[in-house]
């Protein structure tokens, strides 16, 4: 339960703020984020943070400092990198069709590592190659496995875009010995928000059975933990999931290197919108609450039916519908329960660090949003709300 006026976020006064700021406003807490750093660190796997689920600077800096190790998705992530940075990190580069411009440039920047994910993008680096450049690749190996999570985001499956196919890995593994390709290990990266252990014991199964083809020492399982939505639900907790990597590991005797491509469990539950109700109406069977933050701030809900916690003061009247303010029927939040609210009422939408603020937009001409840090007890802007100006600008 919120009360407004006395709302606190380690120690500041929500109040306090609200004057300074246009609501819907993003907030980090910084102290979350050390605490899943410290998770992270003990980890014995070596950790790539995915640059997709939030490219804030602020927050990539922390990284560098960090875990210094980041799985990209554009080159254009490089980039941003090579900007906020001197030195260049260890990089992954680990998307779906990978340009001719993109892969030169990786190779030329000689990054850590490239997951090559179909023998189109193969063949294109042989060429790269050609003119006596080294670069270390994985392959990226479709393996037929459902990571039980949300269609939409599950990507190890035979339908899903991704990965090499079983049966063209031993004419890839060829054709890069027969180039000199130097293959230093294997990637498999099942889905996002993956909430059981079945589909991590089913793969480590599966790399038992191809260890004798694919004998080299590093094995990428991706990213795609779970966070918890719910903030209440027990869903699998990270300690015992990468507990039970280690025991699958030992069990089948694999003598590997475990890369792991995390990304939202870094800022996911590190991260609230906070927003107001702009009014209550009545459609003919409900109350509903019109929202000042829509899918343009954070269209998981339209786009997964994802579920964003919310509360509120809890004064006022119960509704069990809350709607963005775009014009679609789809800007709609999951809503588990009533929540008691008045039209101007503060609401708080929980876990919104991850995939929102990269995947906001700037439909129905909104701005993007604020993006604020309670950083040692005092608030930061690490992210100014666009100005109009910007809607028109690269117009010509
Ligand atoms: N590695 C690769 C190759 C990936 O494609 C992804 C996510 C990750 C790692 C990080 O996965 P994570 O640990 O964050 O689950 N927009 C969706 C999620 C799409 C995930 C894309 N790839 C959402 O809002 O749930």
């Amino acid at each position: 339960m919120i009360e407004d006026k006395f709302l606190k976020i380690n120690n500041i006064k929500i109040i306090s703020f609200l004057k300074k700021f246009d609501l819907p406003i993003y907030i980090y807490n910084y102290k979350k984020i050390i605490f899943n750093l410290y998770k992270i660190k003990k980890l014995k796997f070596y950790v790539f943070f995915s640059i997709k689920s939030n490219n804030n600077v602020f927050l990539l800096k922390i990284i560098l400092n960090t875990v210094k190790k980041f799985d990209i998705v554009s080159i254009n992530e490089l980039k941003t990198l090579l900007l906020i940075n001197k030195f260049k990190p260890y990089i992954i580069f680990s998307s779906c069709g990978k340009s001719l411009s993109e892969l030169i440039i990786a190779v030329n920047f000689q990054i850590f590592c490239i997951n090559i994910e179909s023998l189109q993008e193969l063949f294109k680096l042989y060429f790269i190659c050609l003119k006596k450049k080294n670069i270390s690749l994985m392959i990226r190996i479709n393996p037929n496995i459902d990571a039980k999570t949300n269609k939409k985001i599950t990507t190890g499956t035979k339908l899903d875009k991704f990965g090499i196919l079983l049966k063209n890995l031993l004419q890839c593994i060829l054709f890069c010995n027969l180039s000199k390709l130097p293959i230093i290990g294997y990637d498999f990266h099942l889905g996002s928000q993956i909430t059981s252990l079945i589909p991590i014991k089913k793969l480590f199964k599966f790399i038992k059975k191809l260890i004798f083809y694919i004998p080299q020492k590093n094995i990428d399982i991706g990213g795609g933990l779970g966070i918890d939505y719910y903030e209440s639900k027990s869903i699998i907790k990270f300690n015992n999931y990468y507990k039970y990597v280690l025991k699958l590991k030992n069990y089948y005797k694999l003598n590997i290197k475990i890369i792991i491509e995390l990304g939202r469990f870094f800022f996911g539950n590190c991260c609230i919108i906070l927003c107001k109700s702009n009014y209550l109406k009545y459609n003919n069977y409900n109350k509903i609450s019109i929202l000042n933050t829509s899918m343009n701030d954070n269209v998981r809900p339209s786009m997964y039916n994802s579920y964003h916690k919310i509360e509120s003061n809890n004064f006022g009247k119960k509704i069990k519908n809350f709607f963005g303010s775009i014009c679609e029927s789809s800007d709609k939040l999951i809503n588990k329960k009533q929540i008691r609210i008045l039209n101007n009422s503060l609401i708080i939408m929980f876990s919104c660090g991850s995939y929102c603020k990269v995947m906001s937009n700037n439909y129905n001409s909104k701005l993007k949003i604020f993006d604020l840090i309670i950083y040692k007890n005092k608030l930061k802007i690490i992210f100014k709300k666009e100005k109009i100006n910007y809607l028109i600008k690269n117009n010509v």
